[in-house]
């Protein structure tokens, strides 16, 4: 029998799922994350077989892009053993892409397994290329660890995307050294507008925010920037630099919403469904996950249920001086 696809109240198609694998993270952006974050104790996260059995009803739902985050995923332990076995879903051509999002302190472990499951395509996290700003930056990280994962990612055969989120007074001073070190390895590169997400302060929030509509114009006064019409699927617009052929995405929940447009839910690692990144609203299917071990039926009209409560879209607003729309969970706790 034919199963119906995933349609929310706005008749979008919910195609793309993000699950966050874990909420830890070995580093603790200061725009993510506090200094002294509490995680989860162990026994809340779902495990790896819990994981599979979700993502695999989701695809069977109509799901074709699976994207893994955190948190940082490849702190997550046995996560290859997970990726491994979801490639089933790719070789059965149910799945376009199974790929993840990653801060790249792990990648020069990870990135050969990563392309034996299947993965051909990474998004690290690379706010700026100066040793010393990335450690203030990710207070944990050092840049060196990353720039060697990003090595192995290539060297693996894995294409790569760098994600900066656009931070006044921290890389504007980078903007060409950026487009230009990405243009020089070959790698996609995007700019994301940073969002109200978890307490760290409304002063700070706003001293942080770079439009990206100021960015662009600055791209225009060094090169000559067409817009693409190409999508890779996420809300990230495209446009190419003449001078160099590289492609900057623009990714501007803040300055253009892209809502209309969604196609994509989370789940976190403890099997929370969030239907916006930037909505309060949420539905636990953990317990339809957990108390029926032998029929898939509870969960998936868990999940229909939680997407027909899918909303328009976030309310992230800065433009009256002040920060409205701001959801109280942190970044790490859906992966972005
Ligand atoms: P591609 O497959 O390369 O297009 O990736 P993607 O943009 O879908 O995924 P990625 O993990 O690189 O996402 C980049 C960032 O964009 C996320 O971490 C978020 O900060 C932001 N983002 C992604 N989806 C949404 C969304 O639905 N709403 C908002 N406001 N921001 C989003
Ligand atoms: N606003 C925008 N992007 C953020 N990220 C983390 N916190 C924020 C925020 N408040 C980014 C990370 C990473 C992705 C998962 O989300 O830098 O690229
Ligand atoms: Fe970790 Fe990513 Fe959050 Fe930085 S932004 S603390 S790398 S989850």
């Amino acid at each position: 029998m034919q199963t119906p696809p995933l349609i929310d109240p706005f008749r979008r198609a919910i195609t793309y799922l993000r699950v966050s694998v874990t909420d830890r993270c070995d580093f603790r952006c200061v725009y993510c994350m506090s200094e002294n974050m509490t995680f989860l104790p162990k026994k809340e996260l779902l495990t790896l077989e819990e994981l599979d059995r979700l993502c695999s009803v989701f695809i069977r739902l109509g799901v074709r892009k699976l994207r893994i985050t955190g948190g940082e995923p490849l702190v997550r332990r046995g996560l290859m053993g997970f990726f491994g076995a979801m490639s089933r879903h790719l070789h059965a051509g149910a799945l376009d892409e199974l790929t993840l999002t990653t801060n790249g302190s792990q990648l020069h472990r990870f990135a050969q397994p990563l392309f034996d499951a299947g993965v051909r395509r990474v998004n690290v996290s690379l706010d700026t290329l100066d040793a010393e700003k990335f450690a203030r930056i990710t207070r944990w990280g050092r840049l060196k660890q990353v720039l060697a994962g990003i090595d192995a990612a290539q060297t693996a055969g894995l294409r790569v995307k760098i994600n900066t989120v656009a931070l006044r007074g921290v890389n504007e001073d980078e903007l060409f050294a950026l487009t230009e070190w990405c243009a020089g390895r070959d790698m996609d590169l995007t700019f994301i507008e940073v969002m109200p997400m978890g307490d760290i302060g409304n002063e700070a929030r706003l001293d942080q925010y770079w439009s990206l509509g100021d960015l662009r114009a600055r791209l225009e006064g060094r090169y000559t920037v067409t817009d693409l019409a190409e999508r890779s699927g996420g809300p990230a617009r495209y446009v190419r630099l003449e001078e160099s052929g590289q492609k900057v995405g623009l990714i501007t929940p803040l300055s253009h919403t892209f809502c209309e447009g969604c196609n994509r839910v989370r789940v976190t690692c403890t099997g929370e469904i969030y239907t916006c990144l930037g909505q309060e609203g949420k539905a636990d299917l953990r317990p339809a996950l957990r108390d029926n071990p032998e029929t898939d039926a509870p969960l998936v009209a868990a999940i229909r249920a939680a997407i027909g409560l899918k909303p328009r879209g976030h309310d992230f607003d800065y433009s009256r001086r002040g920060v409205a729309g701001r959801v109280s969970r942190h970044m790490s706790h859906t992966g972005g």
